[in-house]
């Protein structure tokens, strides 16, 4: 990395992402060499499927199945791992370090589990790893962590970052359909993956919220720690019961920062109708920040696709060119060094929304608030809808401030009272009060 012309490039991967990122270089060349005070030039790609350079303009560009000639190529300064995954991704990541390169990379799920091998590798062989792709496609969270809002001590996440989730609560909210049908036509319109598993059970906004949280509350996650709920079991009903009650449904990933512990999440989560988070409809992301002093900062924007994260990839393209003139010493140790104890489910406390469904008969109403009120719940508003032929109807309580552990006690009491016709079901509510106050 002597020669500081410009910054050399080799990108591994020229699927979804990877073709975005050689579209956007391409198009985009002149302000990307203006930002990064040197022209990025693309010295060759790899791809284990030949198609994929048949799709894209790559004359004057080395092509190759072999991903190791990009990792030998003494021409090439900085590599882009966008082939995904946490083997082969894992062994380019490390291989592109020893060999002095500089990495870019939009895999989460990577830096997400191997973060402390991948982060430690980098400062040995003082080598730089940018990652602004991994979380929230287009949006600018990373570097705005890093530098926008880097002198601020943030203390409070609640992001919107998984589209595939928020289209789906989305369609069902606004057109009250059921999950499985919003599901379906996710998948035909390509916003759900064949096996949507990994998205709806909340393990992709998982790996982003454990990046997140790493850097906003400076501590290494593992990433087992993190509480994972997806949305499989939210109902229409659930969406139409907490809008009356002035709340949206959201998938939110969530971490807070209580200095001596840390508290990171993911789960279908009600906010007020009136918080911006509420408004972000469809496959679109949005992360909301907080911090004393600089209080709430929220970037909004598309959190996939070949062109969104192609940008947030070719803006670390931007970073590692202005490495190569100006580089500071390395240091990630927030990623390895220090583990603040994430807090027990068990421990933490909130307001929630429940939804018991009894038989139609009196008395029913005093029996639960009875169970609340023994495990110190108290009710802020309550809804109970007409009871159907069956005889049953549903009540849904929303609570004030509780210990999520005296939340299960409770509704495993009520559980087993004989006018209660189904297992209660509780959802968290997170009001996202703005911090301004150091
Ligand atoms: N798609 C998005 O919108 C998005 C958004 C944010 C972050 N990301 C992340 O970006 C990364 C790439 O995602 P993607 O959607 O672009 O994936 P993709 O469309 O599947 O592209 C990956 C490409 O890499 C190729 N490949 C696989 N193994 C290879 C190897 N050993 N050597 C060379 N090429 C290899 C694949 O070929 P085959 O198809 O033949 O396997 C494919 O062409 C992932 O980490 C993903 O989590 C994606």
């Amino acid at each position: 990395m002597t020669d500081k012309s410009s910054l050399r490039v080799g990108v591994i991967g020229l699927g979804t992402v990877g073709s975005g990122l050689v579209r956007t270089l391409q198009r985009n060349r002149d302000r990307i060499a203006r930002n990064a005070g040197m022209p990025i030039d693309l010295v060759a790609v790899a791809d284990i499927n030949p198609d994929t350079f048949s799709r894209l303009d790559l004359a004057g560009i080395e092509t190759t199945s072999d991903a190791g000639r990009i990792i030998r190529d003494e021409r090439i300064d900085c590599v882009a791992e966008l082939i995904g995954g946490t083997g082969i991704a894992r062994d380019i990541v490390l291989d592109a370090f020893r060999a002095g390169k500089d990495v870019v990379t939009a895999n989460k799920a990577l830096l997400a589990t191997h973060a402390e091998e991948i982060f430690r590798t980098a400062e040995q062989y003082h080598r730089k790893i940018h990652f602004e792709g991994a979380v929230g496609g287009g949006i600018p969270i990373i570097q705005s962590l890093y530098g926008g809002i880097g002198a601020a001590t943030v203390t409070q996440i609640h992001a919107i970052i998984n589209g595939t989730c928020n289209y789906i609560l989305t369609a069902m909210e606004k057109q009250g359909r059921n999950f499985r049908d919003v599901l379906k036509e996710a998948q035909k319109l390509g916003y759900a993956e064949v096996d949507p598993t990994f998205d709806i059970e909340g393990h992709d906004a998982g790996h982003k919220i454990a990046i997140l949280a790493s850097i906003a509350c400076n501590t290494a996650i593992d990433f087992k720690d993190v509480h994972l709920e997806g949305i499989r079991d939210i109902t229409v009903d659930d969406i139409k019961f907490g809008k009356e009650l002035g709340y949206t449904l959201k998938l939110l990933a969530i971490a807070k920062d209580y200095q001596d512990s840390i508290d990171v999440r993911v789960h279908p989560t009600f906010i007020p109708n009136e918080n911006l988070l509420a408004s972000v409809h469809g496959v679109h992301n949005a992360v909301y920040t907080c911090a004393p002093g600089l209080g709430a900062v929220m970037l909004y924007g598309r959190g996939a696709g070949d062109l969104p994260t192609g940008n947030a990839v070719a803006s670390d393209l931007i970073q590692a060119a202005r490495d190569k003139t100006a580089r500071q010493p390395v240091s990630y140790r927030n990623f390895y060094e220090k583990r603040k104890p994430v807090r027990d489910m068990a421990n933490i406390e909130g307001s929630y929304y429940l939804r018991c469904i009894v038989a139609d008969q009196a008395g029913v109403l005093a029996t639960i608030s009875h169970i609340l009120g023994e495990h110190n719940i108290s009710v802020s508003s309550m809804m109970q809808t007409e009871a159907g032929k069956d005889g049953v109807c549903p009540i849904v309580f929303m609570t004030h401030n509780a210990r999520e552990g005296n939340v299960k006690k409770a509704l495993d009491k009520i559980a087993r009272q004989d006018v209660v016709k189904a297992r209660p079901k509780f959802i968290r509510l997170e009001r996202i009060e703005e911090v301004t106050q150091f």
